[in-house]
């Protein structure tokens, strides 16, 4: 029986769908419980030569077996959500926590047009803000009032709590990452609750003392979008040059970027109580990493990075990602 929660411990977009992708197929899970603010994530899965944008459903469908929940913290966009569904295939095996609450249309459209919003935050522009809002002052509409997810709906703190005490193992999802999260990034440039690990397990009713692990996914650099600060940005024509150059899953921006940030790095750790490290896109610092599966087969170069991570965080780099693919990883645990 374990709970493992998977959190990012920079700004967001560290590579986390892969990683929930592979755990949930390598540790054969029952349930992977999807936690977050909600659609303004994507998460990206690579499996069999295909790549899934995720929005919604949690990264963990990989495993047929598994159940794919939707936390009751966890907003819904319930086109998406159909929409989402279909692409994955998981009808059968799929459960929305009726007490999710749902973005309409006027939460995309402040969202969008809010000048504080748009040209100081830099949001996403799909609701989640406004929806967060209209949820705290208790009108927003629930997922248990829309007709087209009455046959999704389950209790998901239900499910996931028998997973283990049937002695199953469970994932827990989480979204955004540690410095865009409402009360530990700087504020305002931060997302629309809190993003952190105790957060993740609040949004789908997992107590704190039944969590076994919290890896904390870390990239090999460290990108933003939106506003705020980011110590050691680099052009965006350096990052281009560098190979660093992202564009949104969601927005289609071209994200900032700066090199690995050591300081950020403790701080998630600590934040999240975060046990162990997945480090990514090692292959874009150190070319000749791509696809490697062990690490003996490493350089010199990125053994040394590792290690040097490994000292100043002080908890073990576990899983290490070596390229897009669902199995480029070298798995250390
Ligand atoms: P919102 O969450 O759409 O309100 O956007 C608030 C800030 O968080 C903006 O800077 C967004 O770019 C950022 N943000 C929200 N979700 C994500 C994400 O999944 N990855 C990266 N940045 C995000
Ligand atoms: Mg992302």
């Amino acid at each position: 029986m374990s709970c493992t929660v998977v959190v990012d411990g920079f700004y967001g977009d560290t590579g986390k769908g892969k990683i929930i992708s592979f755990l949930a197929v390598a540790d054969d899970v029952a349930v992977v419980a999807r936690a977050g603010v909600g659609p303004n994530a994507g998460h990206t899965v690579v499996k069999d030569g295909r790549a899934y944008k995720l929005r919604m459903v949690p990264c963990g469908f990989v495993n047929p077996k598994a159940k794919m929940l939707i936390g009751p913290g966890v907003l819904v966009n319930p086109e998406l959500v159909v929409k989402e569904i279909a692409e994955t295939n998981i009808s059968d095996r799929f459960g929305i926590d009726p007490q999710c609450a749902i973005i309409e249309p006027k939460h995309i459209q402040l969202d969008q047009s809010d000048s504080n919003l748009k040209n100081i935050v830099k949001t996403t522009g799909t609701g989640t803000g406004p929806c967060n809002a209209d949820r705290v002052m208790r009108v927003a509409k629930m997922a248990r009032d829309v007709p087209e997810l009455k046959k999704y709906l389950a209790d998901v703190p239900a499910i996931a709590n028998k997973a283990l005490d049937d002695g199953r193992d469970i994932l827990i999802e989480g979204t955004q990452g540690t410095f865009i999260s409402l009360y530990y990034g700087h504020y305002p440039f931060v997302t629309s609750k809190d993003v952190c690990a105790a957060a993740a397990c609040s949004d789908v009713g997992i107590g704190p003392t039944r969590v076994t692990d919290v890896v904390m996914v870390l990239k090999s650099y460290v990108t933003r979008v939106g506003g705020g600060q980011l110590d050691g940005e680099i052009s965006q024509e350096e990052a281009k040059s560098r190979g660093w150059d992202e564009y949104g899953t969601v927005t289609g921006r071209q994200r900032r970027a700066a090199p690995f940030d050591y300081n950020l790095a403790r701080r998630a750790k600590m934040i999240n109580g975060a046990t162990m490290i997945a480090l990514t896109k090692l292959d874009v610092l150190f070319p000749e990493s791509k696809g490697v599966k062990t690490y003996s087969e490493l350089g010199v170069e990125a053994k040394k990075f590792i290690r040097k991570i490994e000292d100043e965080i002080k908890i073990p780099v576990a899983l290490i990602g070596t390229g897009p693919g669902f199995d480029e990883l070298i798995d250390l645990r």
